[in-house]
């Protein structure tokens, strides 16, 4: 039996109540934190999958012998020797969702270079690497299509539609006509994906690097063919994901189907190369805008046309229109999609996924519009706030753009920018500012959630949702400590465990938006049964009390009115009444049943505003400064707050200057599939960033406010980039990431 993990601030930081650092911090810092790859059980082999060498085809024969002889190897599966792993139907949200719906090893089609077709298990990893390098296998090959030129179909699906656009835009009487691009990009998390699979009879527990172990366990059971109670997911510590562990892919299927048959526990860790291959990326777009506006830039007309890559067998769409019906006001509206299928494994969510890449459109559109207008950007957007979500009807929660722009405008010192290109220096270098607004959407999953009082004066909160890295094990002690008035160290929390009550997945910043409800719901439960306990039997506050005259404070209760010094730790409460714990449960309910929160368009908003140095003679860019502000609702812990941003700012940045996943035209596979040829942005290249929250809670969504706000910080900020290279250079970049020869030689041309 594996035991529950209880994560506890051990040291009282000296700090402000609500900037507290991460309760499991001394647990990372000092080795004890156990991430997926490092669990090592007695007996564990080690399972080496062997990918495709072609983009597609059918494997006309799999020789395995060489394989099979080599040292330590326990078994070589292949198609005809593993499974049936069973496909999971796609009714999304219902019974759990999985982004690539053919199990490993279905049959003998290749869809894509990379795709699984064997299996190596071995004593070693390197036992088991070595002989995944024999496995001979020969193809039958097929013509494959891997093109990076995305072209706009005649079937592209209308996704938002009002007014009139199309005339509206024919009749406006300044029109911006522009195509941008985005590139396919990879999810990097340092931590590799990784499955570890043990069985106990006829029941597996699956330790995994997952975003959500409740929607992990859903999917595991139906690919395995075990019933649900038989499967436990444990994630305890995750060295982040960016949405490419939000759903199970399918290595751990195979992890735990070797594991079955070979009757021992199996542990695969994929290499950087294979996450490459089989584990989602963003697809790459192609995005059409075109915006129509008066002469004093009041926006007439507004279409967004997208078409993104996607795999030969999923329908994942990267939906760069999330963000568009919702950003400015304007009467006359459309966005269409379209999907290009391609040979590439299925894509999936990467952080901020669909508004990444189609507000760096939108934005860079507005960008383009303002200087076509001879207006500040910032006033163009200010000019078109709308006062309710036009593409539903509806008033927004709590919507402080305004706010985000001025304020943004304020810190950074923006009145002192002169709009004409090049003309700003310092130190010898030319230096540009852009700015960009962003958004992002602000939901909830359903959530529950346990909390306990304890005998012995300490308390739990417990979950089966996951600290991706975002700090949900210190704001559930936090909310719990607030709510109690118990100190934290006094309080323990438990994730990352399906034994736990289920909770929500880490996705779509909507974690704490999440389980708010449920945790405060059942703190008040726990409290509940201490006074309840409290004023009956032989409590000294009855008679003539009722629970409902008494408070909870401190790990103490006492009368609401101060009519009676009486103080009585509740601990002596449960004593007296025998009780070992005061044990409440609380639940929130999700996208469904939303009820009330449908009223609204509740989303997080932003601004930022970044400073570029260029350096003409030797070509070198860099951006130097960043400031966003951001609105969220209220901020529970800024220090893992400012972090999110901070990070998505920080990819933001590399996707304007770096990051981009190539194909090879001749074989199919990533080229770049490694971290020196895939480029991220280092400590180096990394600016200076200042962050502002906005405190406005948006008590629409949860009690405390608080809306979403990881993935907000990827959103816009290339946008800002590539405005602020533009005022550096005069060079329009339409196509990220930006390559420095592009600037050099309109430098040349001037
Ligand atoms: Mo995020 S892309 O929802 O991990």
């Amino acid at each position: 039996m594996i035991s529950i993990l209880e994560v506890r601030q051990t040291i009282e930081p000296n700090s402000s109540r609500e900037d507290i650092p991460r309760v499991e911090g001394h647990l990372k810092v000092t080795g004890q934190a156990k991430y997926t790859s490092d669990i090592v059980l007695p007996g564990m082999l080690y399972a080496v999958p062997v990918g495709s060498t072609v983009a597609a085809g059918r494997i006309a024969s799999i020789d395995v012998s060489r394989s099979a002889a080599m040292a330590g190897v326990k078994a070589v599966y292949t198609r005809d020797t593993m499974g049936p792993l069973y496909r999971v139907p796609s009714a999304k949200g219902v019974m759990g969702h999985i982004e690539e719906v053919r199990p490993a090893l279905e049959d003998d089609t290749i869809h894509y270079y990379g795709q699984y077709v064997a299996l190596v298990v071995a004593s070693t990893i390197e036992q088991a690497t070595a002989a995944a390098d024999v496995v001979h296998v020969t193809y039958e090959i097929d013509t494959f299509n891997v093109s990076p030129e995305l072209e706009f179909s005649s079937v592209a699906k209308i996704r938002s539609l009002r007014g009139d656009p199309e005339s509206s835009f024919a009749s406006a009487p300044v029109q911006l006509d522009q195509v941008y691009g985005t590139p396919a990009q990879t999810h990097n998390p340092i931590e590799l994906h990784a499955t570890v699979a043990v069985w106990e009879g006829d029941a597996v527990t699956l330790y995994e690097t997952s975003q959500g172990i409740v929607n992990h366990r859903l999917i595991l059971a139906q690919t395995l063919g075990v019933s649900l109670e038989r499967v436990r997911v444990i994630s305890h510590f995750l060295g982040s994901g960016f949405g490419s562990k939000l759903f199970p892919w399918s290595h751990s299927a195979l992890a735990a189907d070797a594991a079955r048959r070979l009757g021992t526990p199996v542990k695969l860790v994929l290499d950087r190369q294979t996450m490459f291959h089989c584990v989602g990326h963003r697809s790459q777009t192609k995005q059409r805008l075109r915006i129509g506006a008066d002469r004093e830039g009041k926006l007439l007309s507004l279409q967004h046309d997208f078409v993104s890559h996607g795999s030969m067998l999923d329908d994942y769409l990267e939906d760069c229109g999330r963000a568009t019906p919702f950003l400015y006001d304007v009467a006359n509206l459309m966005v269409r999609s379209d999907l290009a299928r391609r040979n590439v494994g299925t894509p999936t969510t990467m952080r901020g996924p669909g508004a990444v890449p189609g507000v760096f459109a939108i934005e860079s559109a507005m960008d383009e519009m303002a200087v076509r207008l001879n207006m500040d950007p910032v006033q163009l957007r200010l000019l078109n706030e709308p006062g309710i979500d036009q593409s539903r009807n509806v008033p927004f929660s709590s919507r402080h753009m305004r706010e985000c722009l001025q304020i943004g405008a304020k810190q950074f010192g923006w009145e002192g920018r002169n709009s004409q290109v090049g003309s700003m220096q310092r130190d010898g270098l030319i230096i540009g500012w852009g700015m960009a607004a962003c958004a992002w959407d602000a939901l909830r999953f359903d959530a529950e959630a346990t909390v306990e009082l304890l005998a012995d004066g300490t308390a739990r909160v417990s979950t089966a949702t996951q600290d991706i890295g975002t700090g949900t094990y210190t704001i559930l002690a936090q909310i719990v400590t607030e709510m109690t008035g118990l100190s934290r160290d006094r309080i323990a929390v438990s994730l990352g465990d399906t034994i736990l009550p289920p909770g929500p997945t880490s996705g779509g910043s909507r974690g704490t938006a999440s389980l708010i409800p449920a945790v405060c719901e059942a703190t008040r439960n726990a409290i509940k049964v201490v006074t309840e306990a409290a004023v009956s039997g032989a409590s000294p506050f009855f008679p003539g009390s009722t629970a409902a005259d008494l408070a909870f404070n401190g790990g103490n209760v006492l009368l609401k009115k101060h009519t009676s010094p009486i103080v009585i730790p509740y601990t002596e409460i449960l004593k007296q009444a025998r009780l070992f714990t005061a044990s409440g449960h609380g639940r929130s309910d999700g996208i469904q049943g939303s009820g009330e929160r449908e009223k609204y368009s509740i989303h997080s908003y932003g601004a930022h505003f970044c400073e570029v140095t260029w350096q003409p003679n030797t070509a070198r860019l860099r951006v130097s400064r960043f400031l966003s502000v951001i609105d969220a609702g209220r901020v529970i812990n800024p220090t893992p707050a400012r972090n999110q941003i901070e990070g998505a700012v920080v990819m933001g940045v590399g996707m304007a200057l770096f990051e981009e996943t190539m194909y090879d035209s001749k074989y199919g596979a990533p080229l770049n599939s490694n971290l020196a040829d895939y480029m991220l942005t280092t400590n180096a290249d990394a600016p200076q960033i200042e962050v502002t929250f906005l405190d406005y809670p948006d008590t629409a969504l949860n009690e405390l406010g608080a809306r979403g706000l990881g993935e907000i910080g990827a959103v816009g900020s290339a946008a800002a980039v590539t405005a602020a290279v533009y005022h550096a250079t005069g060079v329009r970049i339409r196509k990220l990431p930006i390559r420095l020869e592009e600037l050099l030689v309109a430098n040349l041309e001037d």
